[in-house]
């Protein structure tokens, strides 16, 4: 059986004309195609349902097409489409900024600037905390992944998404991410979080001093990283290096926001509050929309014009976000997120006795993943089998995709509204996929 081929005759169709009309460079991460979706399933263009574990990459927590979404974006479309906030202000954009406000108060007084994607809001993020500190440098880490315009892309560390396409922002510095799987052998979490605290304060002395530093830039979850946790100790302990230095913690959700750990925020597992933090993917069920949430002390400090845009927050866009808000509150999706995260998890440690090749499980909430390596060694990486069980599970009516500086990582982030019966049956077939591939399920 040749997995990666296997595909009916409309999608090989969509694939060819794919290479035909669009840049090669625009990832494939999945050999699948879709026409319609509904929940956790997604029709490819031969008819045929697939489990969806990747959710449009972590935008869809509250399932495809959600009633109350598909409503509120027909409705609104036919009375306000366009006007552009800076031309006219309009209530959709106050009520979704009040509403984010309160879920995710930064300090006494919140303020929200609304963007187009992910990029953008770290873009925006970035040009805030420089202005208001008035200083050059930011910190970021390796195996982050913050966007593809030009400052996030200079702010992402794996080299495959970025090589040729400087040179980069000047004045971002990066720093090792507390890896435990890798490096934290042999040493307990706080002791590994302490290490890692003292490589930041050495930095300053080292590479860039804090006086000049505007802001750190975080993922709680690393997502295109490959889920790694950051430890709880040393995110409390950023925080207090933050504050001791007069630099603002940035905390990028987008990835990680709005249920997929469990709570509304990742940063809400650990006793942090973020001076600024990003956000976008499942704020608008898969419309382009996303944020910039900041103490409002910190947002007030940009000159005029240096943020903004055509199209942010167009009203089309907030009324679907305002009714996955919503509806996100109605399914309880915190809830949901702790019931898959908990199924997920159980599933994939159960594997990883089975299956020598599963060299770590790790996640938080329904942000859960395993990773492949060879020989049981953290610093061998199996891309390659994890390529093929993309492909096998593909070829049995399974949507995943990897993640990782290798690509060997595989990575939940299905709708947190799928069935229990649904779930299973897509983690069926990732365990089949591994015994077929690694031929050897046990160890
Ligand atoms: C943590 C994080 N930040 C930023 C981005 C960029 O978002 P977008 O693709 O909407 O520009 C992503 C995208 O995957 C992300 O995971």
């Amino acid at each position: 059986m040749n997995c990666m081929t296997e595909t009916l005759e409309k999608s090989r169709e969509l694939l060819a004309k794919r290479k035909k009309f669009v840049p090669d460079a625009i990832g494939i991460f999945n050999p699948s195609t879709a026409s319609l979706a509904k929940g956790s399933i997604i029709v490819d263009a031969d008819g045929k349902e697939m489990i969806d574990f990747a959710g449009g990459i972590g935008v869809v927590n509250a399932g495809h097409c959600p009633k109350p979404v598909v409503d509120a974006i027909a409705e609104q479309a036919a009375k306000l489409i366009h006007c552009s906030f800076n031309v006219a202000t309009y209530d959709l954009y106050l009520q979704l900024a009040e509403k984010l406000a309160k879920l995710f108060p930064h300090g006494d007084q919140t303020k929200v600037m609304l963007t187009n994607s992910g990029a953008e809001s770290v873009e925006n993020a970035i040009k805030i905390a420089r202005q208001a500190t008035g200083r050059p440098a930011v910190i970021c880490y390796e195996g982050a992944f913050h966007g593809r315009t030009m400052m996030a892309m200079t702010l992402t560390s794996k080299t495959g998404y970025k090589t040729g396409c400087g040179p980069f922002a000047p004045e971002v510095y990066r720093i090792s991410f507390p890896d435990y799987y890798r490096y934290g052998q042999g040493l307990n979490l706080d002791e590994f979080s302490d290490i890692h605290l003292r490589e930041l304060e050495n930095f300053f002395q080292s590479t860039v001093p804090a006086e000049q530093v505007a802001a750190i830039i975080i993922e709680p979850v690393q997502g295109e990283g490959g889920f790694n946790v950051v430890p709880k100790k040393y995110l409390e302990g950023l925080r207090a290096v933050c504050d001791r230095n007069g630099i603002l913690l940035i905390i990028d959700e987008v990835q990680s926001g709005f249920g997929r750990t469990g709570k509304w925020a990742a940063y809400q597992h650990y006793d942090v509050t973020p001076d600024i933090s990003t956000w976008a993917k499942s704020m608008g069920s898969g419309m382009p929309i996303g944020a910039v949430i900041g103490k409002a002390s910190v947002m007030d400090s940009c000159k005029p014009s240096t943020i903004g845009g055509t199209y942010p927050g167009n009203p089309v866009c907030c009324a679907a976000s305002i009714a996955t808000l919503d509806y996100m509150n109605e399914l309880n999706i915190n809830a949901l997120g702790v019931r898959v995260g908990n199924m997920v998890r159980e599933r994939f440690n159960d594997m990883k006795k089975k299956f020598s090749a599963i060299g770590d499980v790790r996640g938080l909430g329904a942000m859960m993943a395993f990773e492949l390596v060879k020989n049981k060694d953290p610093f061998q990486p199996d891309a390659a089998l994890c390529k093929k069980l993309i492909g096998y599970c593909a070829s049995k009516g399974l949507i995943v995709i990897n993640a990782g500086l290798h690509g060997n990582i595989i990575r939940i982030l299905s709708p947190l509204v799928i069935e229990e019966n649904l779930l299973h049956k897509g983690l069926d077939i990732i365990e089949e996929g591994m015994a077929y591939l690694t031929k050897s399920p046990a160890i």
